[in-house]
């Protein structure tokens, strides 16, 4: 897998650009939003689609061509969510499926360093929790101690 600055032209030779990064984007939220397990998790926090996928957008492109539009800070809005493991697999599922039909020779690229961040984010995630994960252990479902609060009623 290519790395360092030959990165971006490697990308660019095949086929990434903005018009790709647009439609994967696009399809795959498609997807997420009707898949059972993802859709739900996305549609409690996201009232507006349309602005979270120029966002979305932005940072496919400054992950993919290092165009630097994306500004934000992903961990702090993951860190809160009730996923696990099995969620990111299902993502990253999801994702595959999607860069495989949209991107052509380019998928392997874009599912590279999905994985990656996928992986941070779980990791990032855990440590949020309390949680150091070892090699090859996976993010838990989220469980609320039993009696505790809402976060609403804190
Ligand atoms: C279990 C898997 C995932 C779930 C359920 C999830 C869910 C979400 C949700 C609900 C938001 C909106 C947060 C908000 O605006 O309050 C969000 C934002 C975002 N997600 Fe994920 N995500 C997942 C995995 C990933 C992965 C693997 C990536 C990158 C490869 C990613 C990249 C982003 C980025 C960049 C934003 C922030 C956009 C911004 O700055 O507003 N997410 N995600």
């Amino acid at each position: 897998m290519p790395t360092g600055a030959d990165y971006v032209a490697d990308a660019v030779a095949l086929g990434v650009d903005e018009v790709m990064i647009d439609r994967l984007v696009r399809h795959f939220y498609a997807e997420v939003r009707l898949d059972a397990e993802l859709g739900p998790i996305f549609d409690a926090r996201i009232a507006d689609w349309e602005p979270h996928l120029r966002r979305m957008v932005d940072f496919w492109s400054s992950v993919m061509l290092r165009t630097g539009r994306y500004h934000g800070q992903p961990m702090p809005l993951h860190a809160r969510l009730p996923v696990s493991g099995v969620d990111f697999d299902r993502w990253l599922e999801l994702f595959g499926a999607t860069a495989e039909k949209v991107c052509g020779p380019a998928a392997p690229l874009f599912i590279d360093r999905a994985s990656r961040i996928a992986q941070s984010l779980e990791l990032g995630i855990a440590g949020t929790r309390g949680l150091m994960l070892q090699t090859n252990e996976r993010l838990p479902p989220l469980v609320a101690p039993q009696g505790a609060p809402d976060e609403q009623d804190v």
